[in-house]
């Protein structure tokens, strides 16, 4: 495996990869390596020859009062797992290599996909993240793209993304990670106090329980919906979001309509953790 910090030197390495023949299977990460990331490599090794991942806490999405400072560094043991995974190069630029210093003249926007779920929540989230994958495609140029369906509106943005600006990539996504008891792996749980995780699971278990309703029938779940927000908030979380949006265009959905596919999906804070999960509905 070998490590490259440089655009100069990932392209190189690449170039050499092409010019043998190899399909590039792509997984872009910031880090902090748990069992959802390295299930994504898995599914990138069964795609494709070789596999590239990025390690790279991107500024761009972070906001101004969010966890960037905080957020869990820990690049040897991602190097370790990586290389134990079969991963042939990791590519680990700085702020310098990915933004250089100076005026940014060009930024992306994005229309209607991200004004609801974590869009909503967190302005100019999405935008960082289109940024910053945007040059990671246009520096690695992978055949195909790993992703979590952890982050299912980053996953459907970059989707369009790839569309809207003819990236010759196929975008892929990978079922969520979950611990034993349900809840989605994420490096933000390393932020859970003992008692935080123990609760944590009930965020998975308010969306399971809202799943088999509508399973079963219930085809406008305003109500239904509420009064699990209102349970997860006397187990001590607080809500950020708990609804059914339309897989296309990531906005809430009142009345479900069976022939349709919905993306049941819930953001929480545990104390400053926040969390987010979510369930595919194909009705
Ligand atoms: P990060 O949060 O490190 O996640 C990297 C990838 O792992 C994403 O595609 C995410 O959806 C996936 N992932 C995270 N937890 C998962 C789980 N429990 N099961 C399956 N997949 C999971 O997402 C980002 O980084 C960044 O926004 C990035 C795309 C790298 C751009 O900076």
């Amino acid at each position: 495996m070998k490590q490259v910090a440089t655009i100069k030197e990932v392209r190189a390495e690449i170039a050499e990869l092409k010019a043998q023949g190899k399909r590039i299977a792509f997984v872009p990460t910031m880090g902090a390596l748990h069992e959802g990331h390295l299930s994504l490599i898995r599914l990138a090794k069964q795609k494709a020859d070789e596999v590239v991942v990025s390690i790279y806490v991107n500024p761009e999405q972070f906001g101004p009062n969010e966890d960037f400072e905080d957020y869990p560094r820990q690049m040897e043991d991602d190097l370790k797992a990586c290389k134990a995974e079969g991963v042939s190069l990791v590519f680990t630029p700085n702020d310098e290599i990915m933004y250089g210093s100076g005026t940014k003249y060009f930024s992306i926007d994005i229309e209607h996909m991200n004004e609801h779920m974590d869009g909503g929540s967190r302005p100019g989230f999405f935008e960082g993240i289109a940024l910053v994958v945007n040059k990671f495609f246009n520096i690695i140029k992978p055949d195909v793209a790993i992703f979590g369906q952890k982050d299912i509106q980053q996953f459907q943005i970059l989707k369009q993304m790839v569309h809207e600006f003819n990236h010759d990539i196929e975008m892929t996504a990978a079922p969520i990670a979950r611990a034993n008891d349900g809840l989605a792996l994420s490096s933000r749980n390393a932020y859970l106090s003992d008692q935080e995780r123990e609760i944590a699971p009930g965020l998975y278990r308010a969306l399971k329980y809202v799943e088999r309703q509508i399973r079963d029938g219930v085809m406008e779940p305003k109500l239904l919906l509420g009064h699990q927000q209102d349970e997860l908030e006397a187990k001590g979380f607080k809500n950020d979001y708990l609804n059914v949006f339309s897989m296309k265009t990531m906005k809430p959905v009142k009345k479900l309509e069976a022939g349709s596919t919905y993306i049941l999906a819930g953001a929480v804070y545990l104390g400053k953790t926040r969390l987010i999960d979510n369930i595919i509905l194909d009705l």
